[in-house]
């Protein structure tokens, strides 16, 4: 399934929701993969209308690209039971967040505590993998508060039980989102195991994604906040060339805007802050521009702040 992907789009909550991965679509990404579902939301209450939009929207015949959706937890039967409800939407395979390092999620010995509980983990993809027929993948970290001495072993083991591909944020738990990342690890991974991994933690250029694939012998990367700053890279690495400026920039903000608004309406405005940050992230003279959109709670608002910003030296 994963079979010459080079680059993929990091699952990234309040981030990669179904307007961003549309654009990452459009710029010619061949995978995506939904912001994580909880397991546990779904077994308490009704699923959102917005859950079901955001899966029933990537109905996609053509087989121009893959759709994951990817679901996190710590009960079997919950976990089950959100891949069983996943599995009836144009989804094409499943994947089990074993990386999250926030407290809120590993105080539920969800995420990344799961590779301390690994046994638990082997459990769930156990059920989850028999519930579905749609491939099963996992993302995990290398050991939470410290690199695991059994890595290689867990990720046997998450082979052995079909696993289809791994996705390997190269940090700890307790590193989070910073510092080196431990490619040398993911080398003895991928000498261990038969099955894609993609290697995931701060790449942020082409060249260092080439690097990183022939350190590790990845079959390809993850990228997520790099990706979220500028989508245009699923293109531009493929050898189309922009000209990166703030015309460019503006217009995918507006376009990322109305794509926002239908499907949030006027919630749009307060939901892209961070997104819109993140564009206008390597432009000097932001700053009003941040104040803006912070304060508006309206598209034409925030609309008339990406037009100011396009247009500022
Ligand atoms: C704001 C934010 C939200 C994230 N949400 C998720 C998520 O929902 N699921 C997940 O597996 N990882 C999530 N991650 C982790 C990313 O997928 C990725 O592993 C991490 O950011 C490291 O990759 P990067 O350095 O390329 O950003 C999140 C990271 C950030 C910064």
């Amino acid at each position: 399934m994963f079979s010459n992907i080079k680059l993929i789009p990091a699952p990234m909550a309040s981030l990669t929701d179904l307007p961003l991965r549309e654009l990452y679509i459009e710029f010619g990404a061949k995978v995506v993969v939904s912001e994580m579902i909880s397991s546990e939301a779904l077994h308490y209450g009704k699923p959102s209308d917005l859950l079901i939009r955001s899966l029933s929207q990537h109905d996609h015949y053509d087989g121009s690209y893959i759709f994951g959706a990817q679901i996190f937890g710590s009960d079997k039967k919950k976990m089950v039971d959100a891949a069983c409800f996943i599995s009836q939407f144009p989804v094409d395979f499943i994947d089990i967040n074993a990386g999250c390092p926030v407290k809120k999620v590993i105080s539920q010995h969800s995420g990344a505590y799961l590779m301390k509980d690994y046994e638990r983990l082997f459990d769930i993809c156990e059920a989850v993998k028999a519930s579905t027929s749609l491939p099963v993948t996992v993302k995990i970290r290398i050991g939470f508060t410290k690199i695991a001495d059994n890595i290689t072993e867990i990720c046997k083991k998450l082979e052995s039980i079909g696993i289809s591909a791994l996705f390997v944020h190269a940090r700890t738990r307790d590193e989070w989102f910073s510092g080196e990342c431990h490619w040398d690890i993911l080398k003895k991974i991928t000498s261990a195991v038969s099955i894609p991994l993609f290697a995931n933690g701060s790449i942020d250029s082409k060249d260092y994604s080439n690097i990183v694939i022939d350190e590790t012998s990845a079959n390809g990367v993850m990228i997520g906040r790099y990706a979220a700053q500028a989508p245009w890279i699923f293109s531009s690495w493929a050898g189309k060339s922009f000209k990166i400026d703030r015309k460019f920039v503006a217009e995918i903000m507006i376009k990322h805007l109305a794509a926002a608004e239908s499907l949030y309406g006027e919630y749009a405005a307060t939901k892209l802050r961070k997104q819109l940050m993140l564009y206008s992230y390597k432009f000097s003279n932001s700053k009003q521009f941040k104040i803006s959109i912070c304060n508006s709670s309206s598209v034409k608002e925030t609309l008339n702040a990406i037009k100011r910003w396009q247009n500022a030296a």
